[in-house]
C-alpha cells in the first residue's frame, strides 16, 4: 500500500516534491493546493485533485501525510490546520518565523499525535557530509575552527524572498539551512553567539551574514553568507568548507567537494625562521613549509543524496526508524536565529543554552 500525500504550496518547493514523490515506489500524491490556481497546471501526477482551498484538502481522508510548502508566514496556519485534521506533517524550512510560533504549533502536534518533522534535506548534501565525516573520524585531532561559506556572486533574490512580512531574508532561507547542518556536525552546547546580519543592498530583508558560534567543547563555528559578492567568474555561487584541528587541516570548495585534508609528518612548533621572498615581502611565518612536511590527502567518499530525507521519513512513519529531523532540533536552530538578530541589533554576543 502507498502512502498518500497532498501538497500545499504548489510553487518552486511543491513541483519539487511532486517529482520526489512520485520518483519513490512507496508514496503517491493524491492531492495538491495552491491559492493561485494557475501554479497547479502543470502538475505531472496523473488523476490529481487539484484544490484552492487547504480546507478542502485536508478533509481527504485517504491523505495520510501533507508537505507544507507554502511561503513561510503561512507555516504556523497551516501546520497547526494539518495537525487538527489528524494529518503526519512535512514542513518546509523554516518551520516557523519565531520560536514562539514554533512551540504554538508543536503544542497542537504533540496534541493531535501527528508525525511532524521538517524538510532540512540539506543534512544529506554531499559537501556538508564530507565535512561530517572528516570530523566524525576525529581525523584532524582536537578540532578548534569550523567554518562554513556560501556566497551568491550576482545580487540575486528574488519574489517574496525580499519582503519581511513574507519571512523573506536569506537568514530564513539559507540561513536555516547552514545552522542546521553545524549544529548536527558538532555534538556540543553552545555558550555565546555573536553575529552581524545585515541588507547590503536589499531594503527589507537581510542578505548577507557571519555568525560566530562558542561551543562548549572549545570549537568556534562560523557561517558566512551573502548574496552581493560580485565576481566574474563562469560559476555563480563560492561554497567553502574549512575545518581546522591540531593535527589536520580541511578544505573544500562546491557542492561536490573538491578539496583536500592536510597534515604534517612532523609538528613545527618553533623553527630557525627562514626569510622567504613572497608577493606581500619579506616574511618568516608565510612563506613555503620545508621539503617533505606536509602531505595530502583526498577527502573522503561520502554516499548522499536528498531523497534519504523521504527514505528517512517513511521509515519513521513505519516504525522501523527515528526521524532524522527532530522537533527540539528544530527549535533550537530557531532560538539560534533569534540570538543571531539580537547580537546583530546590539553588536554583543548572546549568551546561549
Ligand atoms: N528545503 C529547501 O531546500 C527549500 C528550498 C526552497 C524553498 N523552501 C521553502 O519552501 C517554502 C516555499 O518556497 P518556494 O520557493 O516554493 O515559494 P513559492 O513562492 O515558489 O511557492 C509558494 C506557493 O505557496 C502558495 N501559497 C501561499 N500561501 C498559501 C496558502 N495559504 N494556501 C495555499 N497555497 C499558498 C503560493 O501561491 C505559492 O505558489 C518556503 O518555506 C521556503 O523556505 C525550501
Amino acid at each position: 500500500m502507498k502512502v498518500n500525500f497532498g501538497i500545499i504550496g504548489f510553487g518552486f518547493m511543491g513541483h519539487i516534491h511532486e517529482k520526489t514523490l512520485n520518483s519513490l515506489e512507496a508514496t503517491k500524491v493524491v492531492a495538491i493546493c495552491d491559492i493561485q490556481e494557475e501554479r497547479m497546471e502543470d502538475a505531472i501526477t496523473e488523476g490529481v485533485i487539484k484544490t484552492t482551498s487547504v480546507d478542502e484538502l485536508l478533509k481527504i481522508e485517504d491523505i495520510n501525510t501533507v508537505i507544507i510548502s507554502v511561503s513561510n508566514h503561512v507555516h504556523k496556519e497551516v501546520v497547526i490546520k494539518a495537525a487538527k485534521a489528524g494529518k503526519n506533517i512535512i514542513c518546509e524550512k523554516p518551520a516557523a518565523m519565531s520560536v514562539k510560533e514554533y512551540d504554538e504549533m508543536v503544542a497542537v502536534v504533540k496534541d493531535t499525535g501527528v508525525l511532524f518533522t521538517v524538510h532540512q534535506q540539506r543534512r544529506f548534501d554531499e559537501d556538508f557530509r564530507t565535512a561530517k565525516e572528516v570530523y566524525d573520524q576525529k581525523a584532524l585531532g582536537n578540532v578548534f575552527t569550523v567554518q562554513s561559506m556560501l556566497y551568491g556572486i550576482n545580487g540575486n533574490m528574488h519574489d517574496w524572498h525580499v519582503f519581511k512580512k513574507y519571512g523573506g531574508g536569506m537568514l530564513y532561507d539559507w540561513g536555516v539551512h547552514l545552522i542546521d547542518q553545524l549544529l548536527y556536525m558538532v555534538d556540543s552546547k553552545i555558550t555565546t553567539i555573536f553575529a552581524d546580519l545585515r541588507n547590503v543592498i536589499n531594503e527589507e530583508v537581510d542578505d548577507y551574514f557571519k555568525i560566530l558560534f562558542r561551543f562548549e567543547n572549545g570549537i568556534t563555528g562560523e557561517i558566512e553568507l551573502g548574496t552581493y559578492f560580485l565576481a566574474d567568474k563562469e560559476k555563480w555561487f563560492e561554497r567553502h568548507w574549512f575545518i581546522g584541528g591540531d593535527s589536520g587541516s580541511m578544505y573544500s570548495d562546491g557542492f561536490e567537494p573538491v578539496g583536500k585534508v592536510a597534515r604534517t609528518t612532523r609538528l613545527l612548533k618553533n623553527v630557525p625562521g627562514k626569510t622567504t621572498m613572497t608577493a606581500s615581502g619579506p616574511t618568516r611565518s608565510f612563506g613555503p613549509p620545508p621539503e617533505g612536511v606536509l602531505i595530502t590527502e583526498e577527502l573522503p567518499k561520502v554516499n548522499v543524496a536528498h531523497i534519504m530525507f523521504f527514505e528517512n521519513y517513511l521509515n519513521a512513519l513505519e516504525g522501523k526508524e527515528e526521524l532524522l529531523v527532530k522537533i527540539p532540533e528544530v527549535r533550537r536552530v530557531l532560538a539560534v536565529m533569534e540570538a543571531v538578530r539580537e547580537s546583530a541589533a546590539t553588536g554583543r554576543s548572546i549568551d546561549f543554552e
